[in-house]
């Protein structure tokens, strides 16, 4: 079907969430490319919003697929099921965490983390120890409760009243936070590098502080790693950047490479708290999302990407910070790994976005001034010189 039939459709049946999108539908994808039906090639510095860490179509990621809806596509997990297992298996043996659960996407797998953070302090008889505190201009997702712990008045004002309990500091400000714990509160929830919010990286001695204020006041800490967990940032998970283990962090997006799935990955003191009945669902896990984790976990190790994504991330950052001496409009180049944002001085960040659409890259715009580049992890430095060639003649 050719894009303008698409778009009549969407405008006829879709309900207006999106509002205009990029002019655009892809058909096929491969490596860090996707084309249109009309064979058009765009290059992907997006990979649906840092999902597709493997690039789209990887050979062996889709035989995987193949072979699994060949022979089971779900159960429930009134079942055992081998794939969650196994992930659950892969995720514990290389982080922080001894328990995992599955759910569906960045927002529920928080949803999860929220309510865990609540059931534990409740089940240690201290059921008003119950407030969560979140970063300003943080996202956590588009449930009531995540909305609640975003920290953006744009996602919570038509949704009031909001899921009680959450407050929000300022990133970066460590006596705004310890003023705002009381007694009552359950757990301190962050992005380490806020991503919607145009790619903002907590500082490591800030976020070693909260790690000490949680352990001296009896706090959980808990880690959104939705968009920097699976090598986005150089390391498998952003906390090891910092030097900390959280009590609790979750992921979502690369996890499933493309495939729906999230995760709550819990310390087993917390985790225990979730005793039979206490949490649920019915697709969360299953036996398809659960091979997509399982290839995407060994296709990260066999082919080197998480490394690759620090020594090309840091690439292109090198030559992102370079061009400001020929265009001081850049004004910053910030992140870690494949997880970038360009400030610019000036509002152009839209214009500059509309340039690179036109010459075919898919790239990020937050607000005015923030380009941000998620690319696939299969990014090579060769990839960057061709972006960065190309950004030039947009910047001119
Ligand atoms: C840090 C973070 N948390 C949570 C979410 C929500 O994830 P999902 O859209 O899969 O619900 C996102 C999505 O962008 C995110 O970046």
């Amino acid at each position: 079907m050719r894009y303008e039939e698409i778009r009549k459709l969407d405008e006829a049946y879709y309900m207006n969430t999106f509002g205009a999108r990029t002019p655009v539908a892809f058909s096929e994808g491969k490596g860090i490319h996707l084309y249109t039906e009309e064979g058009v090639c765009y290059t992907d510095f997006m990979a649906g919003i840092a999902v597709t860490a493997l690039g789209h179509s990887h050979p062996k990621f889709v035989s995987r697929l193949k072979e699994q809806v060949g022979k089971l596509l779900h159960t429930s997990s009134l079942y055992y099921i081998e794939n969650q297992a196994r992930l659950a298996e892969k995720i514990v043996k290389c982080s922080a965490a001894d328990r995992v659960f599955f759910a569906n996407s960045g927002a529920e797998a928080n949803e999860g983390a929220i309510k865990l953070a609540k059931i534990y302090h409740y089940k240690k008889s201290n059921p008003e120890k119950s407030e969560i505190i979140t970063l300003v201009n943080s996202f956590h997702g588009r449930t009531l409760a995540t909305v609640a712990a975003t920290g953006q008045e744009k996602y919570q004002k038509p949704y009031r009243p909001l899921t009680p309990g959450f407050s929000h500091v300022p990133l970066g400000d460590f006596d705004a936070l310890t003023s705002a714990v009381t007694d009552n509160t359950a757990a301190i929830m962050l992005e380490l590098v806020q991503g919607e919010s145009g790619v903002h990286p907590a500082e490591i001695e800030y976020i070693k502080a909260i790690r000490k204020l949680c352990d001296d006041k009896e706090i959980l800490f808990i880690v959104d790693e939705v968009q920097t967990g699976m090598g986005r940032t150089g390391k498998l998970f952003a906390y090891e950047h910092y030097g900390i283990e959280p009590d609790i962090f979750t992921l979502a997006k690369a996890l499933g490479g493309g495939v729906p799935i999230g995760a709550v990955c819990a310390k087993q003191f917390v985790a225990d708290a979730f005793s039979p009945g206490d949490h649920g669902t019915t697709f969360g896990g299953n036996p398809l999302a659960t091979c997509a984790g399982c290839a995407v976990f060994d296709i990260l190790e066999e082919e080197k990407l998480v490394e690759n994504s620090a020594e090309v991330g840091a690439y292109m950052k090198e030559k992102l910070s370079a061009l400001s001496t020929e265009f001081p409009v850049i004004s910053e180049v910030r992140g870690m790994g494949l997880m970038i944002g360009v400030e610019f001085a000036e509002p152009i960040a839209k214009d500059v976005q509309a340039k690179l659409l036109e010459k075919k890259y898919l790239v990020g715009a937050v607000g005015t001034t923030v380009l941000r580049l998620v690319p696939p992890l299969v990014l090579s430095k060769n990839d960057v010189d061709e972006f960065i060639t190309v950004l030039k003649e947009c910047l001119i």
